[in-house]
């Protein structure tokens, strides 16, 4: 029996909670499947600091790249606001996925059509929508050098490299192949030359994928057509900070973030995270919705090949979603009975099993 070790990180908040529903349906499809799961957790962000006092120890950095996979929930919380930027817990994610290699993030903006009213978006705008950010995630402004800040003065420096614009870019191409056949290139090209560069290097690349529709859209413009009519949109690409901004942008147009999954590629191992963060307002409460981190652990199944399990999962979510089943963020809308998260991910992984 073939089996995939993966790598688990709880994190911070809700990260444990949200995680546990993702193993439970996991579970739950490799045994009908016929694969086999190892697990093995690791520290990462406010959790790690408290043990190790680095919100990124190395023995998680060595297991994640001993591993098939790595499930992540989520990291940060007040109680690490005040620390040094090194020290908290973002800065752990930033290095680990730097330290990984995972320069491409995919985050699928995916309708369910039982919840086209939690958007605060009109149905008729968003029924049909279906696209996909992919965000540079291991260069740009988050990591480039010169950075400084003093009392009087702060700055970071906006860098990318015709390598790293090329191999993002070609993702995004291959990801169109797979989808709706357009890119739209999201960047500043009026004001930046960084961006300058951007559309220089993404006209290059798409000479490579003649069956591809290219177009170039200034990152403001963007932000307002993702709203004014997101079914325009196939392929985001984008670098790292523009697509961190507009990713929780495509995410509010599915109604809840609660709900949206994402990959992180690029490297030897993968790494697959729900777009939300670890709510530690509502930690601990059993009311977080486990759905992203499960449609994360569905990517993950993907990722690995096991295309009949990823399946299960998402049909499990669709039949749960359609019987009426809501956690507490979508209560208001069409719910026949609000569930926990622990009993959200228990029928799921009923549905996953039938
Ligand atoms: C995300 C998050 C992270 C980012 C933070 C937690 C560092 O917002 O994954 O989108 O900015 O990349
Ligand atoms: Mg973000």
């Amino acid at each position: 029996m073939k089996t995939y070790k993966i790598a688990v990180i709880k994190g911070d908040g809700i990260g444990p909670e949200i995680v546990d529903e993702a193993i439970k349906v996991l579970d739950a499809v490799a045994q009908k499947e016929g694969f086999n799961l190892e697990y093995n957790e690791y520290l990462l962000g406010g959790s790690a600091y408290d043990v190790f006092e680095d919100p990124a120890p190395e023995e998680t950095i060595k297991g994640c790249l001993n591993s098939d996979a790595v499930l992540f929930g989520a990291i940060g919380g007040p109680k690490w606001d005040n620390l040094p930027k090194e020290k908290r817990p973002e800065s752990g994610l930033l290095k680990l996925r730097k330290s990984l290699g995972l320069f491409a993030n995919i985050r699928p903006a995916i309708i369910f059509d039982e919840l086209i009213n939690a958007s605060t978006l009109k149905p008729e705008v968003i029924k049909g929508v279906d696209l996909v950010v992919v965000r540079e995630l291991t260069g740009g402004i988050y990591f480039g050098e010169p950075r400084y800040k003093d009392s009087n003065k702060a700055y970071n420096t906006m860098i990318y490299t015709r390598d790293e614009i090329e191999r993002i870019a070609h993702i995004a191409f291959k990801e169109a192949q797979k989808r709706n056949k357009k890119v739209t290139s999201v960047d500043k090209a009026n004001v930046l030359e960084v961006s300058e560069l951007w559309r220089e290097v993404v006209n290059e690349v798409a000479q490579n994928y003649p069956d591809i529709e290219l177009e170039h859209m200034y990152v403001d413009n963007a932000a307002m057509q993702l709203i004014r009519d997101p079914k325009q949109f196939d392929v985001i690409l984008t670098g790292n900070i523009f697509g961190d901004i507009l990713s929780d942008e495509a995410s509010m147009i599915v109604g809840s973030i609660g709900l949206l999954p994402s990959a992180s590629i690029g490297g030897k191992v993968g790494l697959f995270e729900p777009i939300h963060g670890s709510a530690p307002d509502i930690a601990g409460q059993g009311i977080a919705n486990p759905i992203a981190t499960i449609l994360s652990a569905a990517m993950m199944l993907d990722y690995l090949g096991e295309h009949k399990g990823a399946k299960r999962i998402k049909e499990a979510i669709k039949s749960v979603l359609k019987e009426g089943y809501r956690t507490k963020d979508l209560a208001a809308f069409d719910a026949k009975e609000v569930v926990t998260t622990s009993e959200m991910g228990s029928l799921i992984a009923e549905h996953a099993s039938n």
